[in-house]
Order: C-alpha cells, then sequence, then structure tokens
C-alpha cells in the first residue's frame, strides 16, 4: 500500500460488510482513502447538514483554491494563511488528511512571481514558507499543477518554463521536500490518462526521477464527461505511472453531465451559455443519473481493482450545489458529483457499493 494512503482514520476503516449508508470513505476504505474538495471557509462556511455530509463521507480534503498561489501569498511577501489555517485546524478535528494544492501553476498565480529578476529566489521563498508552515500537517502536496503541454510537444509554455526553463519543476520539488520531509509529493494534470499526454507525461517524471528529483506520485486530475469516462486510458495510465513506482491519485475527479466540447479542465477557457441550453436548471434526469451512477460504479471499480498502485480518490466539491462546473466554462446548472442539492446521495452511491462487491 503506498505511503499517502497507509493510514485512514481507524473510524473509517471498512469490515467487509459495508453499504452505502456506511458512507463513501468507509465502502472504500480497504482499497483507498476518499477525499473531497472544499472551497468554503471552515467551519463556518458550511451549513451544519454539509459539515455532516463532509464528516460522514469523507478522509481527506483538498483546499479548492485557498492554498494557490494567488489565495496565499497575495502581493510579494504578505501571506494570507487565515483559511488554510483553519482547514488543516478543521481536518485534524475530524481525523482527516490533508492533501495540499497546490505550489506551482500557471493559473491563479500573481504575474510578479514569474516577472523581473529574483524568480527563482521568490518561488523557493514561497514554497519555504508555505510548505513550513504545514509541515508534518500535510498527507500530500501537489507540488507543480498542469506542467505539461496540450497540445504540443514537452512541457507546456508557461511564465514559469519562460523565466526558469525546465529546471522549474526540480527546483520546486526539491524546495517542497526541504520544507517538509514527509509529505508524499505529487505531480497533478488533467487528461493525462489519454495515450499522447500520458506519454509526454511519463516522459517527464522518467526525466525527473532519474535524475533523483522527489516527485512520489501522480495526480490524475479526472473532470470528465459523461459518457466520455476514458476507462481504458486510465487503467493503462494508472498501471504505467505505477511501473515508475509512483503512487496515483484520482485528485479532482467530477462527471459533467453536460458535454463542454474541446476544454479538457482548462480554467482558461469561458464560454456564454444561453438560458435555453441550461437543460437542467430544474433537476437533473432520472436517465441521466442512472447512466452516471453506472459509471461513477466502473470507476471506483478499476480503481478498487488497482489498490496497490491508487492512494486516493478525490471529488471536486462536496456536493453539486457547490461545484466549480456550475460556473465553468460557463454559467449553467451541473449536477456532477455524488451528493444533490440537499446534500442526499444520488444513485452514483448505490452504483459504487454495487460495484465494489463484485
Ligand atoms: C478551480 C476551482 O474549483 C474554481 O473555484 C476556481 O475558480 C478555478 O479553479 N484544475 C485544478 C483546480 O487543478 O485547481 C481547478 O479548480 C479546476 C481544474
Amino acid at each position: 500500500m503506498s505511503p499517502s494512503s497507509r493510514e485512514p482514520p481507524v473510524a473509517l476503516r471498512a469490515s467487509s460488510a459495508v453499504s452505502a449508508a456506511d458512507g463513501m470513505s468507509a465502502l472504500c476504505a480497504e482499497s483507498f482513502v476518499v477525499g473531497c474538495a472544499v472551497g468554503a471557509v471552515l467551519p463556518d462556511g458550511l451549513t451544519p447538514q454539509e459539515q455532516a455530509l463532509l464528516v460522514g463521507q469523507f478522509a481527506a480534503l483538498t483546499p479548492e483554491n485557498c492554498m494557490k498561489p494567488v489565495s496565499i501569498q497575495p502581493a510579494p511577501g504578505r501571506y494570507d494563511f487565515a483559511e488554510p489555517d483553519a482547514l488543516v485546524a478543521f481536518a485534524e478535528q475530524h481525523g482527516m488528511a490533508v492533501n495540499a494544492h497546490c505550489l506551482v501553476w500557471h493559473q491563479q498565480t500573481p504575474d510578479w512571481s514569474f516577472s523581473g529578476d529574483g524568480v527563482r529566489e521568490r518561488l523557493v521563498d514561497h514554497i519555504r514558507t508555505v510548505v513550513g508552515r504545514y509541515a508534518g500537517r500535510v498527507a500530500t502536496w501537489d507540488v507543480v499543477n498542469e506542467a505539461v503541454a496540450e497540445p504540443g510537444e514537452g512541457l507546456r509554455e508557461s511564465p514559469w518554463l519562460a523565466a526558469l526553463g525546465p529546471e522549474y519543476l526540480e527546483i520546486a520539488f526539491h524546495a517542497a521536500r526541504a520544507a517538509d520531509p514527509g509529505a508524499v509529493l505529487y505531480y497533478n494534470d488533467y487528461n493525462i490518462e489519454r495515450p499522447a499526454k500520458r506519454e509526454r507525461t511519463l516522459r517527464l517524471l522518467r526525466g525527473l526521477l532519474e535524475r533523483g528529483v522527489p516527485v512520489q506520485g501522480v495526480g490524475i486530475q479526472g473532470h470528465w464527461v459523461l459518457d466520455q469516462l476514458p476507462f481504458a486510458d486510465l487503467e493503462a495510465a494508472i498501471e504505467a505511472y505505477g511501473g515508475l513506482g509512483l503512487e496515483v491519485s484520482l485528485t479532482e475527479v467530477d462527471l459533467d453531465v453536460i458535454d463542454r466540447p474541446d476544454c479538457g479542465a482548462d480554467v482558461a477557457v469561458h464560454r456564454e451559455y444561453h438560458l435555453d441550453q441550461d437543460l437542467y436548471a430544474e433537476g437533473c434526469p432520472p436517465e441521466i443519473l442512472a447512466r452516471q451512477a453506472e459509471q461513477y460504479g466502473r470507476l471506483v471499480r478499476i480503481l478498487a481493482d488497482h489498490a496497490d498502485t491508487v492512494a486516493r480518490l478525490s471529488f471536486w466539491g462536496l456536493h453539486d450545489g457547490v461545484s466549480w462546473l456550475n460556473d465553468w466554462p460557463g454559467k449553467r446548472t451541473n449536477h456532477p458529483l455524488l451528493f444533490d442539492r440537499a446534500c442526499r446521495a444520488k444513485p452514483a452511491m448505490d452504483a459504487i457499493a454495487r460495484a465494489l462487491q463484485r
């Protein structure tokens, strides 16, 4: 079993007869940790009902935004730790792990970070300060997010690449390792289960490992669209990354019920939806929920079948009402997660329970 899945909280360890009523974490606890991204300020940004759902269903937390560069260091040398401190404290209070996200990204990062002199020093300083503050309290860090090109070859042409060259990745991983010897360090990206980007990512990771860079995990984001889940690619990717000796986590899973051609999970994409395109404003039709359930079941089955490599499955949001997919790539009513707007389990929960019994 991989490092970050070694210690699921005792209360969440599964017995063999676990049902959907026991909650998502209990269902999967024999195989991997189940986590959830939270965008609200904890604890008061959640209603008591949402808090109960979060604590009852999940064993790990990812900060949806508050640890990103622009949030945690909005101006040079001015750090804002209030929200991340509260999130880490909440997780500890409830026996949940923290999967921190993220240190180096081309999005949600102030322009001053990668312009002018001293880019490398500022990057190392950011990582030392942020990772150091939570050292020993964070299970995993997404050290670098979305560095691989798509489309294109090699690395994404990001401001980090322009400022520091390809070396920026190893600078970041070494700085993170120095600041917290115990956190499991991740490379995180979207579409890296798909063959072309998978090959580019494998090449990158192999190179890093050969040079002794302390990358230990691969985060496959998993922002997928209903009926387009790449099951076979995903299995091949888990096996390929696992073959490098890395643990694999599904770090940001959701299953969009509205097609969004050609945008992957690129947060820079914006679309205008007209009101008549808000297909499911009045609720999600049962046949769509049934397909979503079946596909979530298949997904979890695949992950459980690869439990020796898969450390964690994290959903990108607590329930449909707070999903980023209501706003990205444009505004419409979405239903991508396991729980509906009233915090009720959707059909996916039963499908997952059934899939795990097989
Ligand atoms: C998203 C958040 O969910 C939104 O609230 C924010 O406005 C934009 O970023 N890939 C990632 C995440 O790695 O950080 C993104 O989160 C979703 C895509």
